[in-house]
């Protein structure tokens, strides 16, 4: 096992208090630092009821200390995920404040989803120890962490980074360009333009769409992606479907006018009782269950490998 470190976490909201869990279990010390009285509170109860639903070792929750001030979270830190909401000025000011805080190898990471790092960073001194990591959610039930390298981020950087993730048993890959959506959110997106245009188009319903998937190319997606799945049938066919299908896809430019109808009559999915498809609060609960008994059950960590 590697090296125990120290750690900072920046916001304990509903990802901080994931990543905290996530880097304190190989046995890391982890400070996160929260302003808001109301969610310190809650932090504790919320790490206690990770370790429950993943079966997990409560030691775990001793190593990791929730704090006021952002100098006592990262203090010695050799590393600091940022987890703050997502605003550019805000989440600036914080790598401001944390560059006057650590020492300049300190890896500072941000989890942003939507704002490049590369802008968080651009004012800092040294801002190749700046990176992207974007987890997803909830952070300790879904391995992937996409590890997103900046023009100036060092390549040290994206290596030390990706071997503390690995080390966390999260799935970390390499985004060798700072883009919006950076990979996993672009293959989602361009999955669901396509969806929304047959749906908008009369091809078929919003629950067929999400039968066609459950049901086919998605059962077997956990254990083969789209580029061994091309490999396995063979690019000569790939090639083929390619030259018939792909003219045929849908570009709308921009937000599809059938999203942008929904929102503005309020249709906005299960909070609302209805979006592409309609919910009652018991279907929708049923839905929220299933993911979670889902995620679960892959994620659980054997106990002999924590400390
Ligand atoms: N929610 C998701 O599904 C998801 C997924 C991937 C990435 N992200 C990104 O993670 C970040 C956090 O999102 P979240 O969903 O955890 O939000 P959240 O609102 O649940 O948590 C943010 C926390 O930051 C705290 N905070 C406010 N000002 C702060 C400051 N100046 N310094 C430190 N903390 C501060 C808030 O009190 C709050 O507890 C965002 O950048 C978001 O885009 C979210």
């Amino acid at each position: 096992m590697s090296k125990a470190l120290t750690i900072g976490v920046i916001g304990g909201g509903l990802m901080g208090h994931g990543i905290a869990y996530l880097l304190a279990g190989p046995g890391h010390r982890v400070g996160v630092y929260e302003p808001s009285a109301e969610v310190r509170a809650s932090i504790p109860e919320r790490l206690r009821a990770i370790v429950e639903l993943l079966d997990d070792v409560p030691a775990i929750l001793e190593r990791i200390d929730v704090h006021d001030n952002l100098a006592d979270a990262v203090r010695s830190a050799q590393f600091v995920f940022e987890a703050a909401p997502e605003k550019l000025q805000l989440k600036q000011r914080i790598f401001a404040d944390l560059e006057a805080l650590v020492g300049p190898d300190t890896i500072l990471a941000s989890n942003s989803s939507a704002i490049p790092s590369t802008e968080i960073g651009r004012h800092l001194k040294h801002r190749e120890r700046v990176v992207g990591t974007h987890f997803w959610n909830p952070p300790h039930l879904v391995p992937l962490v996409e590890v997103i390298q900046t023009e100036w981020t060092s390549d040290e950087v994206v290596r030390r980074t990706m071997e503390l993730l690995a080390s966390a048993g999260q799935q970390p890959v390499h985004v060798r360009r700072d883009i919006p959506g950076f990979i996993g959110n672009r293959l989602q997106h361009a999955l669901k333009r396509e969806a929304i245009a047959l749906v908008a188009a009369g091809v078929c319903d919003a629950e067929t769409i999400d039968t066609v998937v459950k049901s086919g190319f998605g059962a077997r997606m956990a254990v083969l992606g789209p580029m061994e799945q091309s490999d396995l049938v063979g690019l000569d066919l790939t090639l083929d479907i390619s030259e018939v299908l792909v003219a045929d896809l849908d570009r709308t430019p921009g937000a599809h006018p059938y999203v942008r109808e929904k929102v503005e009559a309020g249709k906005l999915g299960m909070k609302t009782g209805e979006g592409f498809r309609r919910w009652t609060p018991e279907q929708a609960n049923e839905v929220r269950e299933r993911l979670r008994r889902f995620l679960v059950a892959q994620r659980k960590v054997p106990r002999s490998k924590r400390r």
